[in-house]
Formats: structure tokens, sequence, C-alpha cells
């Protein structure tokens, strides 16, 4: 596996003349248009990338997007693998690992979820802070020890510094933040009214269906991770969950989480 990884990174180093990012950004829901941002040098589309998975999701584009934002060097992630898409949890963090041989030294990484915590709403930007895993963790297998220990620290996941630096900048901006706990199941199903309540018994604040294991994988890597979960239904209210609902969600929160990455990537 190690070495299907390595060569992928060296696919791209070619390709993208050792372009070296600092930064790797997971462009989820919120940020679909964040590649606007983007002062684009290199794009490839993950068809072109010998060993990449490719995206089956609507409304989720599959490409790397190497460029410059607020002067640093970035490559983003357009369109992300899930596991109820049916890739196996090497495929979904397969990126994540090809980043770090790049070079990347912090994580970026935006989704859509449901708000199990009651003073949440609709539209809402919550940072995560801490997660609880429910799906297979990525890690199950023969440790790569080239990328990290067999029992990695999971204290500081979401890096504390990085998100008082977020609570300061959307200070200034005007933007409201809300803070929790992410509960990352498989999906594809929402979750029922009981499910709900157990993710909220538990200590969730939000309920979604990517991020933990991508972000288990560049801890793995010790890559310091901020992430950004934009609210897009209430669980606990007696509304239906629906898949158009969150991209229309997705798509208004996306204003207010471009401005807040693209000041927290200014200030690394
Ligand atoms: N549950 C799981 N994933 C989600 C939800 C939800 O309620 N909303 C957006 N993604």
């Amino acid at each position: 596996m190690y070495e299907e990884i390595k060569q992928c990174a060296d696919f791209i180093a070619q390709r993208t003349r050792a372009f070296d990012p600092e930064v790797g950004i997971i462009l989820g829901t919120g940020l679909g248009d964040f590649a606007d941002h983007i002062d684009v040098k290199y794009a490839i589309d993950y068809k072109d990338i010998p060993g990449f998975p490719v995206s089956t999701v609507e409304g989720h584009k599959g490409r790397l997007i190497f460029g410059m934002i607020e002067g640093r060097r970035a490559v983003a992630m357009q369109g992300r693998f899930h596991y109820y898409e049916g890739y196996t949890m090497q495929q979904v963090t397969f990126p994540v690992r090809v980043l770090k041989l790049l070079g990347i030294r912090c994580l970026f990484v935006s989704n859509a979820s449901g708000g199990i915590n009651t003073s949440f709403r609709v539209g809402d930007l919550m940072v995560i802070t801490d997660h609880i895993n429910l799906m297979p963790n990525p890690l199950i297998g023969r440790n790569m020890s080239e990328f990290g220990p067999r029992f990695p620290d999971m204290h500081n996941c979401y890096d504390r510094e990085l998100i008082a630096r977020a609570t300061a900048i959307a200070e200034e901006e005007g933007i409201k933040l809300q803070y929790g706990v992410y509960v990352g199941g498989t999906g594809p199903t929402f979750e029922t009214q009981a499910e709900y309540r157990y993710f909220k018994a538990i200590g969730g604040d939000a309920a979604g269906m990517s991020t933990v294991p991508e972000v288990i994988v560049a801890r793995h890597m010790g890559v310091p991770v901020f992430g950004v979960s934009v609210i897009t239904n209430c669980g606990l209210s007696d509304e239906a969950g629906d898949h158009e609902d969150v991209q229309r969600q997705g798509a208004k929160a996306g204003r207010r989480m471009a401005v807040l990455f693209r000041r927290m990537i200014k200030n690394l």
C-alpha cells in the first residue's frame, strides 16, 4: 500500500513540477465554490491519477487543484470519497496519505451535518472540536509505520490553536460560529429519530457521514486538522432529511465558510 501511495504522489509531483503544497483542503459541502478563490496553477482529474478512486456523488467534482490561496501554496480535493459509496476505508483515506507525501503541513476539511444540539439552527457553521467514530476505523490492518504509530493518540484531534484562531477571525468578521462534536456514521441513511437521540446522549452535537476517516488518517501522520461543518438540517425536529436541502444549505453557508477558511490559511 505504501508503495502505491508513494507512486501516486511521485506521479502528481511530476505533473505539478514539485509544487510542494503547504496546506491541504477537502472541499466538502459548503466549500464547493471555494475553488473560485484559488489562483489555480495545476488541476488534475482523479481519473487521470493512477491508483486514485473516482467520485460518484452528485455535486461532487473529482479533481485535485493546486494553486495559491492568500499567498500560500495549497492543494484542494474537489470531491471526496465516502464509505457509503462502497469504497474501502483505504480508498476513502488514500488521498490524504498522498497529500501528506506531497508535503502538506495541515489539513482543512468541510462537510455537512445534521444538528442534534438543540441550540443549533439550519445554516450555522459548527467548528468541529472533537468526533465520535461510528464507522470502521481506517487504521485497521497492518500499520503503515512509514506514516505513524500503531496506536495513535487522538487528543487534540482538531487542533486547538487553529480553533482559537478561527474564533478570533470569526469575531473580527462578524461570523457566528457554533462548536461541537461530530458523530460520523456510515450513512447513506439519515438517522432515525431514536438514533439522533442516541447520538446526542453519547455526547454528539452533529451527525454526518464523512470526515472522520480522513481526520483519523491525518492524525496518524501527525498532520494538524481544522474542520467546519454546515448544519443543513436539525435531526431532532420532525422534518425529514433531504439531500437537495443539504446541498442548498451548504451553498448558502459557503460564503461565510470561504471567508473563514481564506483568513485561516492567510494566517498560518
Ligand atoms: N445525518 C447524517 N449526515 C448528514 C445529515 C444528517 O442528518 N445532514 C447532512 N449530512
